[in-house]
């Protein structure tokens, strides 16, 4: 082959020298999957806070491992031809607009992963128009939030406590607070076995060993965050000492029973959605002692180690009570199109813990966004692949499950 000489004008037009940018958006900006939001977070956070939020229960963390497995079982069946030059991948939930078929699922210690914690959380929520839970557990207070956030489509996750006046008080605040549902969780009426958790000896606040301290040279950044903002607390609890894994057994009541259901009901109007409904049966006795809806949740397998997975699970849930109640279904989430598979086998939406939190660590709110953006295009272009321009047309005839 005849070789010449490379030319200036020619390779001047290849060349694409970008300035260099620094900053949270910048390090987030080429994540092109919730994946790599994760690794840009493992990078960047202390070890025992990453574990915190990534691990699951048990050994082998079998609970989440199996609800990531069971998305990748997912089929999708496409139909051809159909025009997809418009996709809105807008519903509603609870009966209000939502952007999205997706909610952010409540998570205590937020500000643990990136101190903007709830308040970013909340903002790309309300960017987006979709709902938030704040947690019982959480680090900004119920009042704070919405004065951060203002206006917003926002709910609050009850942990029944020991002390049921306490709980009531709470209940109250949120209701004062102009928060639009409660979500009382059932799931965790003892704390699941985190192994990673007692391995790192997670405590909060975190505690200054020399092991933090070695931490101190590799992740600065963090340090530097969390020891010149706001002293890290529970923002809506008393007694706040101790581990994780110590306050849930402090504070929560394994006694919780539907009479409490009961209670709830009776002193609280709006919405009420019970999280961590795992069969039809329990469905159904939530809903006729007056859930409006029931999430299909094993925690993020951070409970059960055995759990089902809630992907199989939702098709019973959904005969069982979709004619009376929402459904809804979280955990394992990390792509738009595990979101399209549960819509489409009958949830009213997903939420997502783990795919907001790694963005959280990975660049504050900038990566909430980008998290979010992330999962936004997945469902979009998932809809429009399937041949679908709404959400009304996913139906349980487009997905199927592969043994
Ligand atoms: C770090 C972390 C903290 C959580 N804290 C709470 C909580 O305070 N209350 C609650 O009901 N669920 C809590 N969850 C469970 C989530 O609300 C949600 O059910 C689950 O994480 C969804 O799975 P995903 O993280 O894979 O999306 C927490 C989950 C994580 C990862």
């Amino acid at each position: 082959m005849k070789r010449r000489r490379p030319r200036w004008s020619e390779l001047r037009d290849l060349i694409q020298l970008e300035r260099p940018s620094l900053g949270a958006e910048a390090r987030v900006a080429r994540a092109a999957s919730v994946g790599d939001l994760r690794l840009i977070a493992k990078r960047r956070t202390p070890r025992a806070v990453f574990d915190y939020t990534d691990g699951a229960a048990g050994p082998d963390e079998t609970a989440l491992i199996r609800a990531r497995e069971a998305f990748r079982r997912v089929e999708l069946i496409p139909e051809v031809l159909k025009d997809v030059s418009a996709v809105d991948p807008s519903t509603t939930i609870l009966g209000r607009r939502s952007g999205l078929p997706l909610a952010f699922a409540p998570t205590g210690f937020t500000r643990v992963m990136g101190t903007e914690g709830e308040i970013a959380v909340g903002k790309v929520a309300k960017r987006w128009g979709i709902p938030h839970a704040l947690s019982t557990m959480g680090t900004t207070s119920i009042e704070g939030l919405v004065e951060a956030v203002g206006e917003a489509d926002r709910w609050f996750q009850l942990y029944v406590w020991r002390d049921r006046g306490a709980s009531g008080a709470l209940v109250e605040r949120a209701k004062a607070a102009g928060y639009q549902a409660l979500l009382l969780t059932v799931d965790t009426n003892v704390s699941g076995a985190r192994l990673r958790d007692v391995r790192n000896g997670f405590t909060t606040p975190p505690a200054l060993t020399l092991r933090t301290l070695a931490d101190m040279a590799v992740h600065p950044a963090w340090w530097f965050d969390m020891l010149t903002t706001e002293p890290l607390r529970f923002a809506n609890l008393v007694d706040e000492r101790g581990s994780v894994s110590d306050m849930v057994t402090r504070i929560l009541d394994p006694a919780l029973s539907f009479a409490d259901l009961d209670w709830l009901r009776g002193i609280w109007d709006g919405p009420l959605v019970v999280k961590g409904v795992m069969t039809a049966k329990g469905a159904k006795e939530v809903v006729d002692r007056g859930a409006d809806a029931v999430i299909v949740s094993n925690h993020g397998g951070r409970q059960l180690i055995h759990a089902p997975t809630p992907l199989e699970q939702l098709p019973g849930i959904v005969g069982a009570v979709g004619d009376r109640a929402e459904v809804m279904l979280d955990g394992g989430i990390l792509d738009g199109g595990d979101i399209v598979a549960a819509v489409a086998m009958g949830a009213k939406a997903c939420l997502v813990a783990r795919a907001y939190l790694y963005g959280l660590m990975a660049g504050g709110e900038a990566g909430v966004q980008k998290a979010t953006d992330l999962l936004a295009v997945g469902i979009t272009r998932t809809m429009a692949l399937m041949g679908a321009t709404s959400i009304s047309d996913l139906t349980p005839e487009h997905v199927r499950m592969r043994a």
